[in-house]
């Protein structure tokens, strides 16, 4: 679980005054370009010190290459695959011995660059690079000899990507698909974390575009996204929301097709992930909450999800214009033993509406300050009335779209944001932390000394005081 309340000294990014800049060797006209499939060239093929590898500092534009291969954690995507927890999960899976993840497909799906696979890849490409430029900003064969050109700067985004295979990073939604192909799943692709991963020491993923922004150590100006988005915390949430959602629930229509996936096993179903963790990963007590009324749905059956689709999305589909809700789905999974094929075509429905209910949130104007307090008291407002009943997921969905809310008012008011506001989300953050520990989301690391299980009586109390005073704290700011 990830924690991003930005430090305000963190924030104020020391930009260094550029010297002379260099300029990129080639240019050579933009030419007709290839056709499918582009290749991988290799990180190596962006390091020309003329390029991406000035070696300027961190985050400085032109130093993309130091910056990646010194601070980012996908550059030791592949070098994980072979760490003690890495041998674990392989043992527990394929009893294979200890190395054997990184000769693994599945792991390779999104450990690597280009999926492991090297026919047809430029002699820089190798395996060690772990998860490089290409694999966020596409296959380069085409664009790399012509991407600094003034003429293909000027070319749409849709364009660049369709005609050069430049994956479009910069608008929201279409950023949130190419992170969540690694980090949500794609069985088609064979890019799947299910339960049997999970079960066998594999971090639970429960990605959320803004937390995950504001945590990578970027090679990019934060200016230039929020110049793009003045709002870009809280909007990279909201899109992110919806976008994420499509995502699981193409996963989820995936599964019950009972795809094939890459170890030649079919997707199991009913999956596992597709549920509340703590529905079954809690401790049994007499006289719970649940046996005295406390159930929301048929006692005995699951329920569904939480993290891609609980109230943090219900509340964000407010803001949007399209009603794209995945209230049947919602039905069906909650029934445990829903028809497979059902919920597939539920889903397939909800598909489409969220995908654009995403795209009408990223083009709306940027929200002012008003607009992201009215949000704010919602998912206050939800938190409270959930205190008694909410889920790990719901609590910590509604902390980090708190927290993107809260570091979107900071740049628009700086001095705006009430102190007392701030000191309550981190005391939330930290609930959530300790339930699932940084490192290890599951729940398998669960004791109950923590006593902050959100079903059990004592964090009851925790949780809604935190709520209330969180209210308090953003009414003062409007008197
Ligand atoms: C090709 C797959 C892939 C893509 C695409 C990808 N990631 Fe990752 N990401 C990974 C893997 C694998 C790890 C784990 C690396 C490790 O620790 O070995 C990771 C780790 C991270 C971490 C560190 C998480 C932690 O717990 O410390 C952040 C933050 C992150 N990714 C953000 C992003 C964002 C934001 C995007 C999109 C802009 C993105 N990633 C795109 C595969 C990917
Ligand atoms: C769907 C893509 C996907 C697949 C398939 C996948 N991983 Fe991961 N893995 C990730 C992402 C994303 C993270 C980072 C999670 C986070 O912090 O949010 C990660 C994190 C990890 C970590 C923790 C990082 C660390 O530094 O220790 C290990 C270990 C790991 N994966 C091993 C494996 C192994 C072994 C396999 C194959 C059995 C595998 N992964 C398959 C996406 C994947
Ligand atoms: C985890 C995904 C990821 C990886 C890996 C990655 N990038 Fe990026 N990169 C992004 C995102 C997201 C942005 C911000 C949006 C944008 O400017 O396109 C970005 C921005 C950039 C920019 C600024 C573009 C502009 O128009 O200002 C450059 C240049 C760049 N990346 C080069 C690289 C190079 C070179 C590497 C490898 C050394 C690399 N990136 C690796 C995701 C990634
Ligand atoms: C339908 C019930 C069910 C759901 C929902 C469920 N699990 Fe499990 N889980 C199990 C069972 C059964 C085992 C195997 C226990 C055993 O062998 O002792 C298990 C094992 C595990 C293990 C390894 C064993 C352990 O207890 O340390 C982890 C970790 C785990 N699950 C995490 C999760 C996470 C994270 C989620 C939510 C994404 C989840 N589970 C959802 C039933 C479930």
């Amino acid at each position: 679980m990830i924690s991003f309340l930005k430090a305000k000294a963190l924030k104020k990014f020391a930009l260094l005054t550029m010297g002379a800049m260099f300029i990129c060797f080639r240019t050579s006209p933009i030419i007709a370009a290839e056709k499918e499939p582009f290749t991988p060239l290799g990180a190596p093929s962006c390091a020309s010190a003329a390029c991406h590898n000035q070696n300027l500092g961190k985050g400085i534009p032109f130093s993309e290459y130091t910056t990646w291969t010194g601070f980012d954690p996908h550059h030791k995507a592949y070098a994980s695959l072979f760490n003690t927890r890495s041998d674990r999960i392989v043992k527990n899976l394929y009893n294979t011995g200890p190395g054997s993840a990184g000769a693994t497909q599945l792991c390779l799906n999104c450990h690597s660059s280009n999926q492991g696979k090297s026919e047809h890849a430029g002699p820089g490409f190798s395996l060690t690079e772990g998860v490089g430029c290409e694999s966020c900003h596409g296959s380069s064969s085409s664009y790399i000899s012509v991407h600094f050109t003034e003429k293909f700067k000027k070319l749409s985004a849709q364009e660049k990507e369709k005609d050069f295979g430049l994956t479009n990073t910069k608008d929201l939604s279409s950023r949130n698909k190419m992170c969540a192909d690694c980090h949500v799943g794609n069985a088609k692709k064979g890019m799947e974390v299910n339960h049997d991963l999970i079960a066998a020491g594999h971090p639970r993923l429960n990605f959320e575009l803004s937390a995950y922004s504001a945590q990578y150590p970027k090679h990019w100006k934060m200016s230039d996204d929020l110049k793009r988005y003045p709002d870009f915390n809280a909007k990279a949430w909201a899109v992110g929301q919806i976008q994420s959602s499509k995502i699981a629930l193409q996963l989820l229509e995936d599964r019950t097709s009972g795809l094939h996936g890459v170890d030649g096993n079919k997707t199991p179903w009913p999956e596992f992930t597709e549920f509340d963790c703590f529905s079954c990963h809690k401790d049994l007590k007499l006289n719970s909450k649940k046996y005295q009324g406390g159930y929301s749905n048929k006692p005995g059956s699951l329920p569904w999800g939480g993290w891609f689709n609980g109230n943090a999305l219900k509340l964000v589909l407010e803001e949007s214009k399209v009603k794209a809700f995945p209230a049947e789905v919602s039905l069906q999974m909650n029934q445990f033993g829903a028809q497979p094929s059902k919920v597939g075509q539920s889903c397939k429905k909800a598909i489409e509406q969220l995908e654009i209910a995403a795209l009408d949130l990223e083009k709306s104007p940027t929200w002012n300050k008003s607009q992201l307090l009215s949000l704010a008291k919602k998912l206050i407002d939800s938190g409270k009335t959930s205190a008694e009943k909410g889920s790990w997921d719901e609590f910590a969905q509604l902390y980090l779209g708190l927290a993107a809310i809260h570091n979107s008012w900071d740049d628009l008011d700086p001095q705006g944001v009430p102190k007392d506001f701030t000191k309550e989300l981190v005391i939330l953050g930290n609930l959530l932390k300790d339930v699932f520990p940084k490192g290890f989301d599951s729940p398998s690391l669960f004791e109950d000394k923590f006593g902050l299980n959100p079903r059990n009586e004592k964090s009851i109390g925790t949780f809604s005081s935190v709520f209330r005073s969180l209210q308090i704290a953003l009414e003062s700011n409007r008197r």
